[in-house]
């Protein structure tokens, strides 16, 4: 059954739509396993506090890159795989296009190095479809700070790291068209959700 990753950059509703996704396939009797990353496992919970908490300690880009890639290997092992065996959907909200758009024109980690250590990871396990919410930059931190009484420690980077994050989301798109399809992410749950229901009907019978 399909694996689906829900990426995008901050306040791109990415959450909102999976959980729509899920209530739906969930009324229409499928097995869904609906999941996230940073967390997803008790470890990944763990992690996801450390690598969020805006007062935390310093955390070095590779060291950071290297905790969420413990946080995904964790997941995969626990929740992705025994889920495909499972023949479930997989809805997972990030996954490793994130770490390829944070970590690497985020954060500005070499990119190959990135690829190396999360295609070991990954072990050859990869998304069926990818929904590439797709916002101004800008207007997705409003968004978030409408929503959150406090702000982590992505939320809190500046513009212009969220424009570079952005950007490479989309340039994933277009080096793997196949697989990553851009859902602009300006009009209300309702009218995005249309088009997210559209595209995982043409993609599987669902
Ligand atoms: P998320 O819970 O999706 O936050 P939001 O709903 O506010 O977008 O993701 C947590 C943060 O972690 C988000 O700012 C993106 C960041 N992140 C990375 O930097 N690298 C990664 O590999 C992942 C999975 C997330």
């Amino acid at each position: 059954m399909p694996f689906i990753t829900f990426e995008g950059v901050e306040g791109c509703g990415k959450s909102t739509q999976l959980k729509l996704l899920d209530d739906r396939l969930r009324a229409a009797g499928r097995d869904v396993r609906a999941t996230r990353e940073p967390g997803g496992t008790p470890l990944g919970e763990r992690l996801r506090a450390i690598l969020l908490d805006g007062a935390r300690a310093p955390l070095d880009p590779i060291a950071e890159c290297l905790l969420f890639e413990a946080d995904r290997r964790q997941h995969l092992v626990e929740v992705i795989r025994p889920a495909l065996a499972a023949g479930a959907w997989i809805l997972c909200d990030r996954f490793s296009d994130s770490t390829e758009a944070y970590q690497s024109a985020g954060r500005g980690l070499d990119s190959a190095f990135i690829e190396a250590v999360d295609g070991r990871v990954r072990d050859g396990i990869s998304p069926d479809l990818t929904l590439l919410y797709d916002l101004d930059a800008a207007e997705g931190l409003a968004r978030t700070r409408r929503r959150d009484a406090r702000t982590d420690r992505f939320q809190s980077e500046e513009l212009a790291f969220h424009e570079r994050v952005r950007r490479h989301f989309l340039e994933i798109a277009r080096r793997e068209p196949d697989r990553v399809v851009v859902v602009p992410a300006q009009g209300d749950a309702a009218a995005v959700f249309a088009e997210t229901s559209r595209i995982v009907a043409e993609r599987f019978a669902s």
